[in-house]
């Protein structure tokens, strides 16, 4: 039997629970042509939004080309260059020889070879010389604005994973090149995506840098309890189990409404449940989870400072007040100027994050692991 929870994969269909507001307003962007920056931690269901309101745009409208680029194996220009111009390609061209048709078309300063895959009739690659094709990017960045005007189409750019552009050799030079594109397109629109939230406020917020008020800024935060019971529990009930709407609420709530842990959690208690959610298979389950993940933990926590881990240690007691004397003598962290340096050095680490009620451990298992097992 299919399991019916769903983790490491993008949550779509039935797997894919509220975010009503932002889908809407992604929606509205979309089809209004207005750039859109997208930032939470990871695995929050960034890319899973993105996916829903675009076949939620495309069940309705076939006037709006949605193009989706992911950098996750993308580390350098050239790279990007070339998944670029074959996703535009590919995304504007239903058949075989409209994507010859299209690159003759558009493709006059740089002329590719087109390769098609053997096995399947839409995958192909275009062949140029990408590091020459680097110091004069100018038709492939134009590529999407004037395949979509003489189609009389509109089209929208979403690229995920946005933050790997630091790899880049020069990530500000190519900043620059982008976004004096892309802000003179009319018929495209961008939608840029990603996880590290200090990197991309720096890219999209300081007034210094070329991407300085782009688009608009959203922040996607974690899934409510609320909308957490009910889906646990249809869930459960599509496959013939029981849960109670208490339980389904223990569940979200023990690893705090992260959508990841939440169907994780929820699919070992699911594994273990015979027909009714009964006893303490929850903490059971709740239990294996942060075992199944310790030795990471562990690693992760050899890695630190120990004045980092103190640190944490104030985070796990609930304290909210960082750098008052009395919390810096009790947690022996030396200064304020170091509790600052260490917040920092935390952050950039992707272990804490500044949200708006102040910091949190990002992993709630991890958090749970400190608490339970670290700091015992
Ligand atoms: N709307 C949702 N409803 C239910 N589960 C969700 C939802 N969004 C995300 N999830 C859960 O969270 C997991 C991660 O989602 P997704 O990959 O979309 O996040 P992400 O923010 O893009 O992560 P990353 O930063 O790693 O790319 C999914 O596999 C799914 O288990
Ligand atoms: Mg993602």
């Amino acid at each position: 039997m299919d399991t019916p929870f769903v983790y490491g994969k993008l949550a779509v269909g039935k797997n894919f629970t509220d975010r009503e507001t932002e889908k809407n307003q992604l929606i509205r962007n979309f089809l209004s042509g207005t750039n859109t920056i997208l930032i939470s931690p990871r695995r929050w269901g960034k890319s899973s939004l993105v996916l829903k309101a675009a076949s939620e745009i495309n069940s309705k409208e076939n006037n709006l080309m949605i193009v989706f680029i992911d950098l996750f194996n993308i580390r350098n220009e050239e790279d990007f260059y070339k998944a670029l111009a074959e996703n535009v390609i590919r995304a504007s061209s239903s058949r075989l020889e409209e994507v010859v048709s299209n690159v003759k078309q558009f493709m006059k300063q740089w002329v590719p070879r087109i390769t098609f895959s053997p096995d399947s009739q839409q995958e192909f690659s275009l062949g140029l010389n990408w590091n020459e094709l680097k110091k004069q990017p100018d038709e492939i960045l134009d590529l999407a604005e004037n395949i979509a005007r003489s189609k009389e189409q509109k089209m929208v750019i979403c690229v995920d994973e946005f933050q790997n552009i630091a790899f880049f050799e020069d990530p500000l030079a190519v900043q620059k090149k982008l976004r004096s594109h892309w802000q003179t397109h009319q018929s495209v629109s961008y939608c840029l995506y990603g996880s590290k939230r200090h990197m991309l406020m720096e890219v999209f917020t300081s007034s210094s840098m070329p991407f300085y008020k782009f688009g608009d800024l959203l922040f996607l935060s974690k899934i409510a309890v609320n909308f957490w019971i009910p889906f646990i529990m249809e869930r459960f009930r599509s496959t013939g189990k029981a849960i109670s709407a208490k339980q389904a609420e223990k569940i979200a709530v023990l690893v705090e409404g992260h959508p990841y842990y939440v169907q994780q959690l929820a699919q070992l208690v699911w594994l273990r449940t015979n027909k009714a959610v009964s006893g303490n298979i929850i903490d059971q389950a709740m239990e294996g989870l942060v075992l199944q993940i310790s030795l990471l933990f562990q690693g992760i926590t050899e890695s630190l400072t120990t004045s980092q881990i103190s640190f944490l240690k104030m985070l796990v007691d609930g304290e909210k007040r960082y750098s008052t004397g009395e919390n810096i003598h009790k947690y022996n962290l030396g200064s304020s100027a170091n509790v600052i340096r260490i917040k920092k050095s935390l952050i950039a680490k992707e272990i804490i994050d500044e949200q708006s009620n102040g910091l949190i451990i990002l992993d709630p298992v991890y958090s749970s692991w400190l608490r339970k097992y670290y700091f015992k």
